[in-house]
């Protein structure tokens, strides 16, 4: 494949849905989704994308009821204890977007080791948005600022596009070429807002658990035959 995306985003979502249409409980459609985002990370590093950054629980998740809320948490702490080792292997490098020091102690411990473990890595970084939000990321940056400001650190001259991109959690990071949806729903729900200025948008009706690295290349497929105009002729 050619001109494959440098940064790609996904918001995972479907697993609710995808459970209740086998009679399941939710729990067991997020733990499908682990078992899809194991497979999606190890195609998207093997296509060449350099970030793969995955929405796994936004700043209005909370809202779910704590069983939900805890099981998601276990879940994901299963899935990093089980795959470090192998994404360790793979060069992969994990970084997490969001407030993800507000998360319980075990998730926490769990996070800070992946990330101590894969540091040093150079192949594809893999951005985990945890209890992230893009409104706060941006209300974030803009308190730095007025910090910096008030400070004297930085004069009004220097407050500019730029500026502001250094200071989102993503800061470093290119914004992404394709943001990709599943489960049919078209909206971003607070992900990369920022970033995704001027993101190729594709939705798969597919739920997250289905989500196959085949449905990954799709919908790259159907990004690479976009016309990207970024406002130009
Ligand atoms: C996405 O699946 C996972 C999270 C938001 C944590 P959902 O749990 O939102 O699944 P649906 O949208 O209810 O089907
Ligand atoms: C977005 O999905 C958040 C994640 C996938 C983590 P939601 O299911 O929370 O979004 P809404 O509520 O449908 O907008
Ligand atoms: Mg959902």
């Amino acid at each position: 494949m050619e001109r494959i995306p440098r940064h790609v985003g996904i918001v995972m979502d479907g697993n609710g849905r995808w459970a209740a249409k086998r009679g399941l409980p939710r729990l067991a459609g997020h733990n499908a989704g682990m078992k899809a985002l194991k497979e999606i990370v190890k195609r998207a590093s093997v296509l060449g994308v350099e970030h793969l950054t995955v929405y796994a629980f936004s700043t209005e998740n909370w809202k779910r009821g704590k069983e939900e809320v805890s099981g998601i948490f276990k879940l994901l702490i299963l899935y990093i204890d089980r795959e470090l080792d192998e994404l360790h292997r793979n060069n992969v490098k994990v970084n997490i977007l969001g407030e993800y020091r507000e998360l319980p102690d075990n998730a926490l411990a769990s996070l800070e080791k992946s990330l101590a473990t894969t540091a040093g890595n150079t192949g594809m970084q893999f951005n985990i948005a945890l209890n992230y939000g893009s409104r706060a990321e941006i209300v974030r940056a803009v308190r730095a600022i007025a910090g910096e400001l008030a400070g004297g650190a930085l004069d009004m001259d220097g407050i500019c596009e730029q500026a502001v991109s250094e200071r989102l959690y993503t800061g470093g990071i290119p914004d992404p070429e394709l943001i990709i949806r599943t489960s049919g729903e078209k909206r971003l729900s607070n992900f990369l807002l920022w970033q995704g200025a001027y993101s190729e948008l594709v939705f798969s009706d597919v739920y997250w658990p289905d989500f196959t690295p085949d449905e990954l290349e799709k919908s790259i497929e159907e990004y690479q035959g976009r016309a990207r105009r970024f406002g130009g002729r």
